[in-house]
């Protein structure tokens, strides 16, 4: 009788038949190398250039379920956490495995902020870039660049000293963003408070001015940490691919988080919610909305915002900060990029277009409104998704190093470029027309 764990197949070029071992939902990507034509033969492989379906990892942080528009950390529903905790309990969450309790709360706080500070040569550092440098590409060096002053970072298998340095990545990130961004407006550097909270704290780095108090409303500081749970982690994404890639050579995190910063910058990832707020400055006006979704459907620029790998249903994030976006606006005053956002949002909705490809809108099309109702300039959108990701990165990376099933990331080709030839010398190359 055949194995019902087990998946049957035939290959036709030989008339062999394997039996290969189904495990969680998933076949071994190794047990196709048997399948050969003869001995000098490589083996099968799979061919999937964007990672469509390969499950690179076991892992017990986040789950997704696109279909349904569900997503968890740790078994807890994102929504359950946006309302009733703080980022920083996330952040225990998803490097522990459970939530703290009080007494571990407080102590991991005093830890955060304990390490808020940076080297005083960083600003140094931030003083060498443009003026006009973009405040993500300074976020991504200066990252890096922390690697050089912790060179026992390179012991990732030490695991107390490996907390040492996420407690540094997470309480140095809004530091190193907050003085990215006083740095491209050509303001002095605002040093950490630690009587403020997380959120507080980023908030008054950045827009404190001279010697005035600054006072953070609270429900925009309540927004941001919201934002900020809402962005810590969402599996195995480009970001966090990139973060397990470098990682698993085992360089340090610093680095690690540095190249999965810079995965995060661009447009299709973490730049997007940036590109949203371009989109809906240039439709401009309600009476435009309609021509604009024609031409998206013509091919000509994509709707930012909507669509998303996995979520095939409304991105459960995007939920959450929608319903936000009316305590934030009832503060600052409304927008007029709202309106247009909800009216994008409602004929793309019931348009065949979008319906027909699950085309719901993603965590950015509604977080860029809230950035720019707290006085965030765009540039500054992608360090705002970095400073709460840094968390899911780290704890990702843990998972990663402690993964005995896990090698150096290292990817096969099929290759389709020419077979071996002779190099001919300059006189011998025909020349060019
Ligand atoms: N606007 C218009 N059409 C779209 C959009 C969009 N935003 N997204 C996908 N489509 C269309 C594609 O053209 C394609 O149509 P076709 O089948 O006729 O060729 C179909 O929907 C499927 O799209 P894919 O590109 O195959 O979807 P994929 O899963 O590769 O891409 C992605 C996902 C990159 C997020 C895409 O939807 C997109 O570019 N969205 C806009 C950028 C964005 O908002 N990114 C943020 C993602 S969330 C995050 O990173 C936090």
């Amino acid at each position: 009788m055949a194995n019902k764990n087990a998946l049957t197949v035939t290959d036709h070029r030989t008339g062999k038949t394997y039996e290969l071992p189904i495990q969680d939902g998933a076949i071994k990507a190794m047990d196709l190398r048997q399948i050969k034509v003869d001995e000098s033969d490589f083996g099968l492989m799979t061919y999937d250039p964007a990672f469509m379906n390969p499950a690179s990892c076991r892992s017990q942080i986040t789950f997704i379920d696109g279909d349904k528009g569900i997503l968890r950390y740790r078994g807890y529903p994102i929504d359950q956490l946006a309302e009733k905790t703080n980022y920083l309990e996330n952040a225990w969450l998803l490097l522990n495995g459970e939530l703290p309790t009080k007494a571990e709360y407080d102590g991991w706080e005093t830890e955060i902020k304990h390490h808020t500070m940076v080297h005083e040569n960083v600003k140094k550092l931030m003083d060498g870039f443009n003026h006009d440098a973009h405040p993500m590409g300074m976020l991504v060096s200066t990252v890096a660049a922390l690697s050089t002053y912790y060179p026992d970072a390179k012991q990732v298998h030490d695991k107390e000293l490996r907390r040492t340095h996420v407690k540094r990545l997470i309480g140095k990130l809004p530091t190193l963003a907050a003085w990215a961004y006083r740095h491209s407006m050509g303001y002095p550097y605002v040093y950490p408070n630690n009587d403020l909270s997380f959120a507080g704290n980023f908030l008054t780095m950045m827009k404190k001015m001279g010697d005035k108090k600054y006072e953070v409303s609270p429900a925009l500081e309540r927004a941001l940490d919201v934002l900020f749970i809402l962005h810590a982690d969402h599996e195995q994404n480009c970001s966090t691919n990139a973060m397990r890639a470098v990682g698993s050579s085992m360089a340090d995190p610093y680095v690690s988080v540095a190249a999965a910063a810079a995965a995060l910058y661009g447009p299709l990832h973490g730049g997007a919610n940036e590109e949203v707020l371009r989109m809906l400055r240039e439709i401009g006006s309600l009476d435009k909305v309609p021509a604009f979704v024609k031409d998206v459907k013509e091919g000509k620029g994509r709707l930012m915002g909507f669509g998303h790998r996995v979520y095939k249903n409304y991105d459960p994030r995007a939920k959450i900060i929608k319903r936000m976006a009316d305590e934030v606006f009832a503060v600052t005053g409304t927008s007029p990029l709202l309106k247009i956002a909800l009216e994008l949002e409602k004929v793309a909705l019931s348009d065949e277009y979008f319906v027909q490809r699950k085309l719901y809108p993603n965590v950015d099309f509604y977080s860029g409104l809230i950035y720019d109702a707290l006085g965030v300039p765009v540039d500054m959108f992608p360090v705002m998704f970095a400073i709460p990701r840094v968390t899911g990165w780290l704890a990702q990376w843990e998972e990663l190093v402690d993964d005995k099933e896990q090698k150096i990331a290292r990817p096969r080709q099929l290759f389709v470029g020419k077979s071996q030839r002779e190099v001919p010398r300059f006189v011998d190359r025909p020349s060019k027309a």
